[in-house]
């Protein structure tokens, strides 16, 4: 949805940013070879009832550009690289049919983002699409077919020096001067009570609302009790958030949040990418947009500098509101972890970097202070799985529920398989636990049109009683999907157990070939 910003000034058009940046990369002939691109949206089209592991809209994108570049590969296997990135997404949806209360369809309460009954759970943003799987695909394709354009008519060649700036920086003490008489801090990392309502686009499970300035005694008697109260120090610098979770003043067993945090610019020619440790609001990353473009030009050696916000880098720090935002305490601005300056604060460090990029002087920056390594200290609360037992008489592999031998361009196929826990599979990166295959009467062979990464592919894994599961494949038929016989086949591992010695082993399962015709009309 696009706002009219109604406001008497219109320094901006819209309330959330619109540009979408491509940055095409060729080999010495012209050749494309990759791309990266940034639009400022919240990655999550699929909500929280999603068990798949998937690409979110920004995925799909990044995957529909790969398999038009990558044309008759596999998803991930050809050369081309089209890498698409947060930017300034802290208050921007995907969820273009807005926020309404599912048992009025009336819009939610504009400040609080809940329903007269029912509350905040009651308040849902939903759409473009029918289900998250559709909006994921709308969305993804919108921000593919925009990238493309731009991909296809990139024209302003990017010329001139490769430079980086890095530091880190203790967020927890940082001092800025504002003005002649001000100065003001960053404080030790702390949540408010909005952050657990949630969002529209999931809210919290408890009775908490957006736009809380003031505490709850129930809730905050319970996190006393818990985790103990806030010191006063940490309760003024944070004002007006209520605390709920005072994370700085939690180290047990490691600090709940970090205190040190990258800040990073590259600029490759005129373009300067801000590499930022959180997620900014629109307003957020337009003032840091100008205070680097700024300082980047302050010295001539930067012109008509293109400075794009590259949101969720290096280490997560939730959110990062304006003052002004902050003051209302939604829920980004409860999850702005450093205080109501944090803005103030990387504005001051981001300036820094660029000004030391602008006199050509990055070496002369000092490194900060160097954060904590937690690898050795690292825990895992998830037991291994167990073993793997099937039904009698059968094998892993076996099919429990096969296809039918006939199907149409846009049907779904289905087959279940006897399985395996695929935590036993181990780490699978760049292999698959699903394969659709075509036959190819010319070579007898069989060739494999989709993988476990295809989008046209779902994998369901049901856990049984008796430490018995099977595996539901399904998949989805693309229009294009040319006439022919078909198969699927399934991969996996089952663990076994011969008195104290575990073992896991391989096993694979084939449907019975299926044919799908483009006449052929279901009953
Ligand atoms: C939200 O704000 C409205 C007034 O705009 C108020 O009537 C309602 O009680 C508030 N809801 C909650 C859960 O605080
Ligand atoms: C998630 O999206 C599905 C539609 O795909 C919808 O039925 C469900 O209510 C949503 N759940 C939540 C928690 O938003
Ligand atoms: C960050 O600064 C605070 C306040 O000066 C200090 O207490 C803390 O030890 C510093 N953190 C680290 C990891 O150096
Ligand atoms: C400096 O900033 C403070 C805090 O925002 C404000 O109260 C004060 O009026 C400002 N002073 C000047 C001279 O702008
Ligand atoms: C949340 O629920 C608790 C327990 O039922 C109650 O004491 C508290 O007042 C509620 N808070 C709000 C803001 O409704
Ligand atoms: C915190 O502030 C409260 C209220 O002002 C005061 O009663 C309490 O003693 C203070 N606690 C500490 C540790 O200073
Ligand atoms: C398993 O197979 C054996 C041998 O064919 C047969 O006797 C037995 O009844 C089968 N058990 C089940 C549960 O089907
Ligand atoms: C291969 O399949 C096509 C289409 O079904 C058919 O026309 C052709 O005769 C087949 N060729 C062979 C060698 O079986
Ligand atoms: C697959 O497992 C689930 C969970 O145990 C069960 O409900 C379902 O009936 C099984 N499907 C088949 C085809 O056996
Ligand atoms: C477990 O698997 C191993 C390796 O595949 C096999 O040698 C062994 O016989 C199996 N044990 C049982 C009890 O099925």
């Amino acid at each position: 949805i696009e706002y009219i910003d109604t406001s008497c000034t219109f320094r901006y058009r819209w309330n959330t940013d619109k540009q979408v940046l491509v940055l095409k990369f060729t080999d010495l002939d012209g050749y494309g070879i990759g791309m990266l691109s940034w639009f400022a949206v919240h990655a999550v089209s699929m909500n929280s009832t999603n068990r798949m592991v998937s690409s979110d809209n920004i995925g799909h994108a990044s995957y529909l550009l790969e398999q038009d570049k990558n044309r008759g590969q596999l998803p991930g296997q050809g050369s081309f690289v089209a890498g698409f990135s947060s930017s300034n997404l802290g208050d921007v949806s995907p969820n273009t049919r807005g926020p309404v209360c599912l048992n009025t369809g009336q819009p939610c309460d504009y400040l609080n983002s809940s329903c007269p009954v029912g509350g905040t759970q009651m308040c849902k943003a939903f759409g473009p699409g029918e289900d998250m799987f559709d909006s994921t695909r709308v969305i993804g394709h919108n921000v593919y077919r925009k990238a493309k354009e731009l991909y296809a008519k990139a024209v302003e060649e990017v010329t001139g020096p490769l430079q980086a700036a890095h530091q880190w920086v203790n967020m927890t003490d940082v001092t800025v001067q504002i003005n002649d008489t001000h100065t003001v801090s960053t404080c030790k990392p702390a949540l408010g009570h909005s952050f657990a309502a949630g969002t529209t686009d999931g809210g919290g499970e408890l009775n908490f609302t957006q736009g809380a300035v003031e505490g709850d005694p129930f809730w905050d008697g319970i996190r006393d009790a818990l985790l103990g109260q806030p010191s006063n120090q940490t309760q003024e610098c944070h004002h007006p958030k209520p605390i709920l979770i005072s994370t700085g003043e939690m180290n047990w067993p490691l600090p709940w949040h970090p205190q040190i945090v990258d800040v990073q610019i590259i600029t490759i020619g005129n373009v300067a990418i801000v590499a930022v440790p959180g997620e900014m609001t629109t307003m957020s990353g337009r003032r840091l947009r100008e205070a680097v473009k700024q300082e980047l030009e302050s010295e001539g050696a930067f012109r008509d500098t293109e400075v794009v916000v590259a949101g969720l880098s290096n280490v997560y720090t939730h959110y990062i509101t304006t003052y002004e935002e902050y003051q209302v305490q939604r829920y980004e601005g409860a999850s702005t972890i450093y205080g109501p300056h944090t803005l103030s604060a990387y504005l001051h460090r981001y300036r820094g970097l660029a000004r030391a990029i602008a006199q050509n002087r990055v070496s002369e920056l000092p490194l900060g202070p160097q954060p904590p390594f937690f690898r050795k200290n690292l825990f895992n609360l998830l037991p291994a799985p167990t073993v793997d037992r099937k039904p009698e008489n059968s094998s892993f592999g076996d099919v429990l529920e096969q296809v039918y031998p006939v199907y149409r361009q846009g049907d779904v196929v289905s087959v279940t398989f006897v399985a395996g826990n695929p935590r036993n599979s181990g780490d699978i990166r760049d292999k698959t636990l699903v394969t659709v295959e075509i036959y190819d009467n010319r070579t007898d062979t069989w060739k494999i049109v989709h993988t476990d990464a295809s989008w046209e592919t779902r994998f369901h894994w049901l856990k049984g009683s008796n430490q018995r599961s099977n595996s539901t494949i399904e998949w989805h038929v693309p229009l294009s999907a040319p006439s022919g016989s078909y198969r699927i086949k399934h991969y996996g591992h089952y663990k076994n157990r011969t008195g104290w010695q575990t073992f896991i082993t391989p096993y694979e399962g084939t449907s019975d070939v299926f044919r799908v015709s483009a006449s052929f009309y279901h009953q």
